[in-house]
Order: structure tokens, then C-alpha cells, then sequence
């Protein structure tokens, strides 16, 4: 294990940044479940992992990782206003290590400031602190933002996440149109989570149909051990259920396309 997890760093040490936008088509559908997720396999396996919270007014991802929002803790707020000007070691210092040592900037402290946040700025602040992790995963709010859909658009692997339901599946289709209009270069891993197989009321065809993309990964709904794991503070990959099985295929994946930038392009 040790010998895998040190290739694993090997590759990614000398390599550009890779940044990874978890993206969902509809509120709820497990986009910041599986970002933290993916973060915490990342970092158990010894890479170094930052996670960037721009869902910028209603972002929960320090709860995840336990992180709470006290006077101390720097947002993404401390770093709008230098954005113009940021080298990637004062990106990385707003940064907070947390309990299993993924770094996390949580998204901003008064929602107010968004009316002096431009596209530009989060893409310099990103780009910036990207420079400093060997993965750098961005979480986004559901649906299309124009803030962020600069950072998106640029990221190696845009991860999109919908459920097996008409309403996410068309916000899903919303996100990719508007990616393509900003000539997005990125690679996609469709990732259709909470499904319960055969009794989805759409069938996995009919979805990579109207979305025009082969699914990655399928994980199930697993309501109960989700809550529960969640409320306890215990990351859901560690646990012998379908629901983590899931979850490790899809960070296997994404680490050895991080690993092999080149199969991207595939
Ligand atoms: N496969 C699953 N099975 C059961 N519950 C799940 C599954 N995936 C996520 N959930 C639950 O769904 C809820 C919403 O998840 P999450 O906050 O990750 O979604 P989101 O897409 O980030 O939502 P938001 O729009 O609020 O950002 C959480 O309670 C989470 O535990
Ligand atoms: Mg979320």
C-alpha cells in the first residue's frame, strides 16, 4: 500500500496543477457529499488536496471537515480583495488544515461582498492557490453561476453530479450548454448518484441520451447510512457499503486521470 501511495505523489509532484470543479445540475444532489469524499481518499493516500468552497453564499463544505468559521479561520472573503495581486503561497495560507489534512477555504464570510466579486477574481484566486497542492477540488454551487463558470470552464476535470430525475438531469444539460459556449476544454465524469438501479425512473440510457455523455460512475441511494455517518462526523468511502463503493470508484478515477492528465484528452 505505502509503495502505491508513494508513485501516486511521485506522479503528481512534478506535473501542472490539476484542478478538479464538482459541479450539480440541481440543489441537493450530492455534490459537496462527493467532493469532500474524494478529498478526504486523496488525502488518506498522501496527497496533498485543498478544497475551495465556491458555493459562495450557502456553501457547507467545512462541516464536512469539521472546520468551524470562527474569527480565525480565513475565507475566501480575506482573499477577494487581493486577488489581483496573489501569489499562491498567500492562496495557500487561507487555507485550513483540518483533521484528516485536507486544506479547505471556505466560501465568503458576508454575502454581501458579492457585489464586488467579479469572475476574474475567483479564477486568480484559484489559479493561485492551485500552484500550491498536488489536486485542487472546487465546489460549486448547483446549476449555472456565472461567477464561477471561468474557474470551471478551465479546470482539467469537471466532475457532474446529478440524480436520476428529470429535474436534475435538465439542470445538468443547463451546465454542459453552458460550458460549451464557453469552449470549455475540460474532461467530464458524469457521476449519477442516489440511483436504486432498475426502479430509477429513468434508465441510465435515456440519460446519457439527453445529456450526451457516457456515465462514469453510479452510486446508490443509501439515505440511511449517509444521515447517520454524516451526523457522527466519519467520511462514507471507509465503510463496507455499496454507497462507498461508489464513492472510491469514482476518486480511483479522478486520481488516475490526475496521475495521467494525457487520458483526458482520450
Ligand atoms: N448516495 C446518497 N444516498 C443518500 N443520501 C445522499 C447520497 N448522496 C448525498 N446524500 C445526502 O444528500 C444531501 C445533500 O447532499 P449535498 O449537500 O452533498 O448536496 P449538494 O448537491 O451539495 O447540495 P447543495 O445544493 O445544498 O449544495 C445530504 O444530506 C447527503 O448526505
Ligand atoms: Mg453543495
Amino acid at each position: 500500500m505505502r509503495r502505491f501511495e508513494d508513485s501516486a505523489l511521485k506522479r503528481l509532484e512534478n506535473q501542472d496543477p490539476f484542478i478538479v470543479s464538482f459541479v450539480g445540475g440541481k440543489g441537493g444532489v450530492g455534490t459537496t457529499t462527493l467532493c469532500s469524499e474524494v478529498a478526504a481518499f486523496l488525502s488518506s493516500k498522501g496527497i496533498e488536496v485543498g478544497v475551495a468552497d465556491l458555493d459562495l453564499f450557502g456553501g457547507d463544505l467545512n462541516i464536512k471537515f469539521d472546520l468551524a468559521l470562527s474569527g480565525k479561520t480565513h475565507t475566501l472573503s480575506d482573499l477577494v480583495p487581493f486577488a489581483e495581486e496573489l501569489d499562491s503561497g498567500v492562496a495557500r495560507n487561507a487555507f485550513s488544515e483540518t483533521r484528516v489534512h485536507v486544506y479547505v477555504l471556505p466560501p465568503l464570510k458576508n454575502p454581501r461582498q458579492v457585489s464586488s466579486i467579479y469572475p476574474s477574481h475567483l479564477k486568480k484566486i484559484i489559479d493561485a492557490a492551485s500552484q500550491s497542492f498536488n489536486i485542487l477540488l472546487v465546489d460549486c454551487a448547483s446549476g449555472v453561476n456565472p461567477l464561477t463558470l471561468p474557474v470551471v470552464s478551465t479546470s482539467k476535470l469537471i466532475i457532474l453530479v446529478t440524480t436520476p430525475e428529470i429535474a436534475s438531469i435538465s439542470g445538468a444539460k443547463r451546465i454542459i450548454d453552458a460550458l460549451e459556449e464557453e469552449s470549455c476544454t475540460s474532461g467530464w465524469l458524469l457521476v449519477v448518484n442516489r440511483s436504486i438501479g432498475a426502479r430509477d425512473s429513468l434508465a441510465l440510457a435515456e440519460i446519457e441520451a439527453f445529456l450526451g455523455m457516457r456515465t462514469s460512475v453510479i452510486i446508490s441511494e443509501d439515505t440511511e447510512n449517509a444521515r447517520r455517518l454524516t451526523d457522527e462526523g466519519r467520511f462514507l468511502f471507509r465503510e463496507k457499503t455499496h454507497l462507498a463503493r461508489g464513492i472510491l470508484l469514482l476518486a480511483r478515477n479522478i486520481l488516475s486521470r490526475a496521475q495521467r492528465p494525457s487520458i483526458l484528452l482520450e
